[in-house]
């Protein structure tokens, strides 16, 4: 009887402090339970979630173990941090699985709350000497551009108990491994994309389930890729090297202590694969007649293989995959199959995506079945080929014959909603086909919503165009011959791209390609990894707003996940940049060299007279000031991150006189600049570039000027991110949503109206008759003008953070209700936990419902009309009680800080 009491009591006080206090989400550098890091120090983060509000951390103590054994003990620390807490331990061991786990006090009682356990998994720390796998190339004539994918294989026996078993992975191209029959990890597309010739990523992946004991075989197929498949609008070959390679390490840790090592060499076999040929642009060709059934299972026989070529190829350029790589993710029946007019029989998705299509057919040996990949339809129902331009985005399957067979390319990606299919005799069932979207395995972390549907749809544009474009390289387009790395565009949008979906390690991992790319006098070239070197756009040479990514993502990184790493790794980039911009400039006026300005701006020729109005040309060195005092006052925030006091006066005396130089060279002593463009006016303004006292006027003329084009917008690349967010911050919101919620081109909305379902890379790629701009630069999904989003997130739904306590830590919740929307919502998941914001406007009564995650505290502005309103929060009146403060009131807000919880704030007349 005792006993039961004990145990009632036991779960009953659990489950007080069950409700109190549980500490979830346990992360290793941003990522549950990752495999394969070589950072010594790994940073830890873990989320509070409680009942109560107003809960902040007290203390923590956190434990690493490995092989039973404590590595590392914080022991209890007094503090609030609970995210990127940095490994201490003595020095993790390569290849090994550790966990981790965190006690957690609070400031409600103190209640002390267990996580549950972590792990993560090393990879390599010296990988010269720990990777002793040698590189191997096939060796066969026909493995060229073009030419055929060879496939590799080994057999090896293991003799004892297998505790755990961990490959190492690479290639010089692309590739997808085997052990036993069963593909190893679920990422494709691997190694991903870097500077090749300075950083390579090799993969390490827990195998241990694939081992069987006794006999073993592996078997690997390696593609062109990135690395010698063509790239670029004028399709050259070979960037990285004419001989692809590969490198296959497997460490196999017996249950008795002791250890293998399998690895490349020359008793590797080789032979061509069925997949004739494969490459990025063009698609595949794969001959099922070719397939060697079981060539990755050690009962195969490879006698008529061919012996591999060891290599001698570098591995002090191999670095760990601490990113997530690309995987599978939504899947899409077709919509409708089509019959266009000109007889083609096409497959219609429904959604615009990256990715491929899986299709399952029977027929004969022999039978060839064509997909070509379109994203859209002309005006009279046919598929639209010519904006692709010289990228073919084919896949051929040629059947073996003989029953049901399942296809999807391996090497390849498409940007595609429609797909012709050639070669089915009789009707194509829907049902046979599946697109399959493929991008990095970023988590999605932010939702909008507003009760304008098509906003809605805009949101979700914005959220594919992200998806399709974030393939390892934040690419410009996803479909041409061209999906590249280009800077600009990864600049305007990251800060979105951080609230839709968690991309500290995308971007991390880029930006060292990016440093790595430095020219050696400082300056960033355009598209990162660097194809274009020795072209045109391949001089040591900087833009504005392009190459500013150097600076710019760094410092939006870490606002969004208060990643002070990223920023300190990236900081001597950072400086040689802006001193390539310092040399370039004469008198602080950045005013030299080409610059592409404010790119696919609105220029009157392209939808001729829709607005009747003028271009809206803003004078590229104008933009270029602009960005070169962002740009620094970025590098004064980051040294004073950094705690480099003389460079932060360095660097603010430096925009001080960046600012006068601007004053006098593009504005008039009456406060006119010299560009009477929308895009002038908001960098202007958005940069502080014009003293105080000339910013209204300026307001003015902005406000005019969009007007004058009766509230279309007419701003490119540059300035359409700043646009809203200008208009909101000076006081002019109700223009913002005129032209957020604009549906005549050129507008957000008139694509959506036109039926896009991700973002187009103008204003008018589809015209409004229906015909297309310019094929040869008309992409369907390009991201760039997507970057009004981290807007609709910050001042619709209201949702932002301090950069004094980035990453959400010190959240602001301010929202301008507007624009006859009757209510928006919006969430983004933080490594703190869920921050929720809802607002509803229902007769004279605002409604407004925030969530607050524990460890946080929130700014409040709670949009008011006037003093006589009143107030309540869970019906109470609003004061200062109750996880709430009152604050002073700001113009149109009642202001009030709150800790973490739940809150149901009213305002009524
Ligand atoms: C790309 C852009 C890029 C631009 C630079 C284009 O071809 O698609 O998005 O930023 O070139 O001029």
């Amino acid at each position: 009887m005792k006993k039961l009491y004990f145990i009632i009591f036991v779960l009953f006080s659990n489950q007080i402090s069950f409700a109190q206090l549980i500490v979830t989400g346990l992360k290793t550098e941003g990522r549950t339970n990752p495999v394969g890091l070589d950072i010594s120090k790994p940073r830890f983060s873990w989320v509070l979630e409680s009942s109560k509000r107003n809960v902040k951390q007290t203390a923590y103590e956190l434990s690493v173990r490995a092989d039973n054994k404590v590595t590392w003990s914080s022991g209890k620390i007094s503090s609030e941090i609970s995210v990127h807490v940095p490994y201490s331990g003595s020095a993790l061991e390569p290849g090994k699985r550790y966990s981790w786990q965190v006690k957690v006090w609070d400031n409600q009682g103190s209640k002390m709350a267990s996580s549950t356990e972590a792990s993560f998994h090393t990879a390599l720390f010296k990988p010269e000497t720990e990777m002793v796998a040698k590189w191997i190339s096939s060796g066969l004539q026909a493995d060229t551009v073009y030419g055929v994918v060879p496939q590799f294989r080994k057999s090896f026996s293991t003799s004892k108990k297998i505790k755990s078993a961990t490959a190492f992975i690479t290639a010089k191209g692309l590739y997808e491994a085997e052990i036993n029959g069963k593909r190893i990890g679920d990422a494709f597309l691997t190694p991903g994309w870097t500077t090749y010739d300075k950083r390579l990523l090799y993969q390490t992946y827990d195998v241990t389930q694939l081992l069987i004991s006794g006999k073993n075989a592996v078997g690997v197929s390696l593609a062109n890729g990135w690395f010698r498949g063509e790239l670029g609008w004028e399709k050259k070959a070979n960037t990285y090297g004419k001989q692809t390679a590969l490198l296959f390490q497997l460490n196999i840790n017996y249950s008795d202590g002791t250890r293998e090592i399998i690895i490349s060499d020359d008793s590797w076999k080789v032979s061509p694969s069925p997949m004739l040929s494969s490459e990025i642009y063009d698609g595949e060709v794969y001959d099922a007649r070719l397939e060697q059934i079981g060539w990755a299972t050690s009962s195969f026989d490879d006698s008529k293989w061919t012996k591999v070529q060891v290599k001698d190829f570098a591995k002090n350029i191999l670095f760990a995959s601490n990113h997530e790589l690309i995987t599978k993710h939504e899947t899409f029946k077709p919509v409708k199959v089509l019959t266009t007019p000109q007889g083609e029989t096409v497959l219609d998705f429904g959604q615009n995506l990256v990715g491929w299509v899986q299709m399952k057919i029977s027929g004969s040996s022999g039978n060839k079945i064509v997909l070509s990949h379109a994203e859209i339809l002309d005006k009279y129902g046919n598929l639209y080929f010519d904006n692709l331009r010289n990228a073919k985005a084919q896949d051929t399957y040629i059947m073996k014959g003989g029953g049901v067979e399942t296809y999807e390319p391996h090497f390849t990606f498409h940007g595609f909603r429609y797909v012709r299919v050639e070669g089915i005799s009789g009707t194509v069932d829907p049902d046979n086909f599946t697109a399959i979207a493929l991008y990095s395995d970023m988590k999605a972390t932010g939702k909008f919503e507003c009760s304008n549907a098509l906003v809605n749809q805009l949101q979700k544009n914005i959220q594919w165009s992200q998806r399709g474009n974030f393939l390892d390289v934040p690419t410009d387009c996803p479909q041409r011959d061209e999906r590249l790395g280009w800077t600009g565009d990864a600049e305007v949008f990251s800060r979105t791209a951080a609230y839709n979906f968690n991309v500290n390690n995308f971007f991390a991992k880029w930006l060292k390609d990016v440093a790595a790319e430095q020219y050696p006098n400082g300056a960033i070239p355009f598209v990162i990894p660097d194809i274009l070197k020795g072209s045109f756009f391949g001089r040591p040479e900087s833009a504005a707003g392009w190459s500013d990514a150097d600076v710019i993502i760094p410092w939006n990184m870490y606002v969004a996940y208060g990643d002070k790493r990223i920023v300190e790794e990236q900081y001597p980039s950072m400086k040689a940049y802006v001193d390539y911009i310092r040399k370039a400039a004469k008198n602080d006026l950045w005013n030299t060299g080409f610059q592409f300005g404010d790119w696919l701006s609105y220029r009157v020729d392209d939808s001729k007279g829709m607005i009747g109005q003028k271009s809206a040309v803003t004078d590229n060195y104008l933009v270029t000031q602009c960005f070169y005092a962002y740009v620094v006052d970025l590098m004064a925030k980051s040294a004073r991150l950094l705690g480099k006091a003389d460079e932060v006066k360095d660097y603010e005396a430096l925009a001080e006189r960046i600012r006068k130089a601007f004053q006098q060279e593009y504005v008039t002593p009456g406060g006119r600049l010299i560009s009477e463009t929308q895009t002038a006016y908001v960098l202007a303004l958005q940069f502080d570039m014009l003293p105080e006292n000339l910013r209204s006027a300026a307001t003015k003329r902005l406000v005019e000027n969009i007007k004058s084009y009766n509230y279309h917008l007419t701003t490119g690349f540059l300035g359409t991110p700043f646009l809203t967010s200008c208009l909101t911050r000076f006081g002019e919101m109700e223009t913002a949503y005129k032209l957020l919620l604009q549906d005549t081109y050129p507008s957000w909305l008139f694509p959506v109206k036109m039926g896009a379902t991700t973002i187009w890379e103008r204003w008018d790629s589809q015209k409004p008759d229906s015909t297309f701009q310019d094929p040869s630069m008309t992409s369907f999904n390009h991201y760039s003008y997507g970057a009004v989003g981290d807007w609709m997130y910050r001042s619709i739904a209201g949702i932002d953070t301090k950069e004094e306590g980035a990453g959400y830590k010190e959240i602001i919740i301010k929202p301008f209700p507007g624009g006859g929307l009757t209510s928006a919502s919006g969430s983004i998941e933080t490594y703190y936990g869920k921050i929720g914001a809802a607002w509803k406007i229902d007769g004279n009564k605002f409604s407004l419902s925030l969530e607050v995650p524990a460890n946080t505290s929130a700014t409040v502005y709670i949009p008011v009309k006037g003093s006589q309103q009143k107030i309540t929060e869970g019906g109470a009146v609003l004061a200062s009680s109750n996880g709430i403060q009152v604050q002073e009131d700001e113009k149109g807000f009642k202001v009030i800080k709150i800790g973490s919880g739940k809150y149901d704030f009213m305002v009524e007349e």
